[in-house]
């Protein structure tokens, strides 16, 4: 079966839902499809908790976010990038109230915004603690808005078709029956969101398997700065729940074993120790999750079941406010950890929350192969740099969401639709996925243990602090898990939702992401946000103010290159916190 359009986006979740409004606003004539694994609505977008960020205060300038953002960043970010992302961000948000977003008010009706970590003002819109949830309702409801979009729901894209470096499709199948389709397209959006499942423990749903990643290093793009990947600091134990960063700009307290908000030990950058106390627990998530680990090796963390944990207390805040402000946070703890935070402490851990690193793409989500666009968690545009300031993410998959959709529109427009081209490769992937389906083994091997192997490896040698002696190993492990993936076998070979095959597929590409990630550790000999090296504990801006851009090699091997930072007003300087 084959089908065309003029644009297909890859992900239902902010970014792609956003991108296809932004096409059909730009050119209503052009045909649109969005393929998802997932209903839309199951998009990890949905779990966003805290806020968006954007200046809406009078005592606040697009200046001093942009500010926050490359600081935040240790100066990884490109700083037109972040000039356009902090100019576009207060529009965007204002679109969503007018599309039906229901923000938090102030009692006057203002928009009521939060402190966030690393953001000097008051800038963090929020719904309650259920943001990405309206955010992502909004959305979905705007698509329906335009009945010509054609929805995939269930489908996974399993590669992309490319012919003399330019994208013309893609070839899909539909989970629910194992149906095997060609689409074409003249241009296709990934907006399929993380990878965090390719570590063991994470706030990302299951479904962040850094697909869309995958299918972008195979058809030629770059992957950049994928050594940078985000610790959130208050993950519930065991389930790796987001337990939000409002909790603490509410004023939840960070305690250790002792009952001691241990913070006050570390440098998180905060300039005066005044504020100090008060603003502590909202420290960058990299330092932040840095100072557990020293807790850890003084002993002053608990054991639990589930590993070693520390403790947030929301006690002091009181009944009300927390089922004003924070009723998921209270939700979340009573169903997934049977502790009630208006009585009780929060056992608390570090978790993988998010990529810094993605699909290289210029400040209108193009990469360099020609019609393939990307944005949201899966690119790196880069405004995040080396480390992303909390609530920065709703806001950027937004903008450059949008921005995707009209560079993609712009480049179509005109162009004659479809190509045979890629006919022989549309056969050839589809061959391959009967075949996987058809795997069988003799060996006992099984795609669930290979995961679990990739992301120990992950967790132990690509955590918050590295070494290369750990990375180099690593590299090795998981060259010799590609080879066993390739004989391991199937057990279910049904058509029918058969998730053993949804995991093969993502773990395909799961294994290509563990590689670029150790491997562009690896070559950054320096420390920098989010990657801690403890061979080499300082920053280096001789060196590596530059991003790292992994290529696929024919052979499946790879080549880092380094890029330099785009700097426009702010030159390299000391990160700086605090409120
Ligand atoms: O803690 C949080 O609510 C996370 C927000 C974010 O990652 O932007």
């Amino acid at each position: 079966m084959t089908a065309s359009y003029n644009i297909v986006v890859i992900g239902g979740g902010g970014a792609g839902l956003r991108a296809a409004i932004a096409i059909a606003e730009t050119d209503p004539k052009l045909s649109i499809a969005i393929v998802s694994k997932v209903y839309p609505m199951r998009s990890h977008t949905v779990s966003a908790e805290g806020g968006a960020a954007a200046v809406v205060g009078a005592d606040d300038t697009l200046d001093e976010h942009a500010y926050d953002t490359i600081s935040g960043g240790d100066w990884l970010c490109d700083q037109d990038a972040v000039e356009a992302f902090v100019a576009e961000a207060p529009r965007e948000l204002l679109q969503l109230e007018h599309w039906g977003c229901p923000w938090s008010r102030t009692d006057d009706g203002h928009i009521a915004v939060r402190a966030f970590g690393g953001m000097k003002k008051l800038r963090t819109w929020f719904a309650a603690d259920k943001t990405g949830f309206h955010l992502l309702h909004t959305l979905f409801q705007r698509v329906l808005s335009y009945p010509d979009i054609v929805r995939y729901d269930e489908w996974f894209a399993t590669t992309l078709l490319v012919d003399d470096g330019v994208v013309r499709g893609l070839v899909a199948i539909k989970l629910a029956t194992g149906r095997i389709e060609t689409i074409l397209a003249d241009a296709v959006i990934i907006c399929t969101g993380g990878c965090g499942r390719v570590f063991p423990f994470t706030t990302n749903a299951n479904i962040k398997t850094g697909d869309g990643m995958a299918l972008a290093f195979r058809a030629g793009a770059p992957l950049k700065d994928m050594e940078f990947v985000q610790y959130h600091p208050t993950g519930l134990p065991f389930t790796g729940i987001l337990i939000t960063e409002a909790a603490r700009a509410e004023g939840g307290w960070l305690l250790n074993k002792d009952g001691y908000r241990y913070l006050q030990d570390y440098d998180l950058g905060t300039p005066t120790p005044t504020p100090k106390l008060r603003s502590m627990e909202l420290g960058p998530r990299d330092r932040l999750s840095q100072a557990f680990v020293h807790e850890l090796d003084k002993g002053r963390t608990v054991e639990t079941p589930y590993g070693p944990v520390v403790y947030l207390d929301l006690r002091h805040l009181g009944a009300e406010l927390i089922d004003t402000k924070l009723p998921f946070v209270r939700e979340l703890c009573r169903d997934y950890q049977h502790v009630d935070p208006v009585t009780e402490l929060v056992p608390v851990r570090p978790v993988v929350h998010y990529m810094m690193g993605g699909v290289h793409t210029d400040i209108h989500g193009g990469t360099p192969v020609s019609g393939l666009y990307a944005a949201g968690e899966t690119a790196c545009v880069s405004i995040n740099g080396a480390n992303r300031l909390g609530s920065n993410s709703l806001p950027e998959l937004l903008v450059f969401g949008a921005r995707a959709g009209h560079a993609a529109a712009e480049y179509v427009a005109g162009k004659p639709s479809g190509s045979s081209a890629v006919a022989t490769q549309a056969r050839t992937e589809e061959q391959r996925l009967q075949r996987e389906l058809q795997r069988h083994s003799d060996g006992t091997d099984r795609i669930a243990d290979i995961r679990t192997e990739m992301q120990t490896i992950l967790e132990t040698a690509a955590g918050i602090y590295r070494d290369g002696p750990t990375l180099a190993k690593a590299a090795e492990q998981i060259r010799a898990l590609q080879e066993r993936f390739a004989v391991a076998g199937l057990d279910d070979h049904s058509l029918t939702f058969n998730t053993e095959l949804t995991g093969l597929l993502e773990l395909h590409g799961m294994l290509d992401i563990a590689q670029t990630i150790i491997e562009s550790a690896l070559q950054r000999t320096e420390s920098r946000g989010a990657h801690q090296r403890t061979d080499f504990p300082g920053r280096n801006d001789e060196e590596f103010l530059a991003h790292s851009l992994i290529h696929r090699k024919p052979d499946g091997s790879t080549r880092v290159d380094l890029l330099p930072v785009t700097i426009t007003r702010w030159p390299p300087g000391e990160r700086v916190y605090g409120r």
